[in-house]
Order: C-alpha cells, then structure tokens, then sequence
C-alpha cells in the first residue's frame, strides 16, 4: 500500500472509533423523516427530549445495568428483551444486533424504539422521558428547527 493509501485507511478507521453526537436539530429531522413526529401519539418534542435525557444525542453510550444488561445508543434500549448481544437468555424482541443500535445510522434504533412503544404501549419505558418530559410542554425541543 502506499503511504497516502495507509493514511487514508488510518483517517476513515479513526472517523469509524469515534462517537457521533447528534445536534438537537439534526435529530428533529431524521425523526421527522423517519416518522417518529407524532408516532404513538407521542409528539416530535417527546423524542428529542426523550433521546436527550437517555442519551444526551450520543449514539454510542453503552450502560451495563446491575442485572448483567446492557443499555445501548441513542435511546438507551436495553439488551434483555430488544436486542441481541452475546449472552444468552435474549428475547430479541426487535430483531437486531445491539451493535446496529449504537450506530450513526439511527434507522435500527428507531425501529426499535417504534416497537417499544407498540408492544409496551407509551413511551414510558424510558426512564429518562418519565422523569423529565412526560406531561411538560414539549414544543421546545423543535423550536428554531427546520424539519420539513
Ligand atoms: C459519547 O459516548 C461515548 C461512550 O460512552 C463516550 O466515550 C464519548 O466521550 C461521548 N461523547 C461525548 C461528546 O460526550
């Protein structure tokens, strides 16, 4: 290989390492697009806050839970019952690799997350989203986003 061939592959591996922290407005327009606004009848306001206080918009924070679980990405969806990593006694529920959840692409995560919210009807799920923006005006969280 040559040395500008190397540099690039050492410049692409490190873009891939690092984290992906989504701005407030970035985020509003992939939900829109996605079709999250509304979804549930959950507001685009209630996942941008939702995904704010999970997440903080980073898609690959990773939490073990004291159970042996594991939380991953931008909504924080927990390993036991949605995704698949690799211990066993998983219920999948979303039909996924855990590692598709913590991605920049956020189109796995978001089918998950639309899952979530039908099978356990709300989004009350998220920890995050009770304690902060259940019930609370959530038109903020758009406010001074171009999302159409
Ligand atoms: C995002 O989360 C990862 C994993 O927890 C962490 O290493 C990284 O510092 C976070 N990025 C920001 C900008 O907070």
């Amino acid at each position: 290989m040559k040395a500008t061939s190397v540099l690039a592959l050492i410049i692409s591996l490190s873009i891939v390492a690092e984290s992906k922290v989504y701005t407030r407005c970035k985020l509003a327009k992939i939900f829109v697009k996605a079709g999250l606004d509304n979804y549930g009848g959950f507001s685009l306001g209630n996942w941008i806050c939702m995904a704010y206080y999970e997440s903080h918009y980073n898609t690959t924070v990773q939490k073990v839970l004291e159970d042996g679980s594991t939380d991953y990405g931008i909504f924080q969806i927990n390993s036991f019952t949605w995704c698949r990593n690799v211990r066993l006694q998983q219920k999948n529920h979303c039909h996924v690799a855990c590692s598709a959840l913590i991605t920049d692409d956020l189109t796995d995560a978001i089918l998950c997350a639309k899952k979530i919210v039908k099978e356990t009807q709300g989004m009350n799920y998220w920890q995050g989203w009770k304690k902060h923006c259940e019930g609370k005006d959530m038109s903020e969280w758009q406010k001074g986003c171009e999302v159409s």
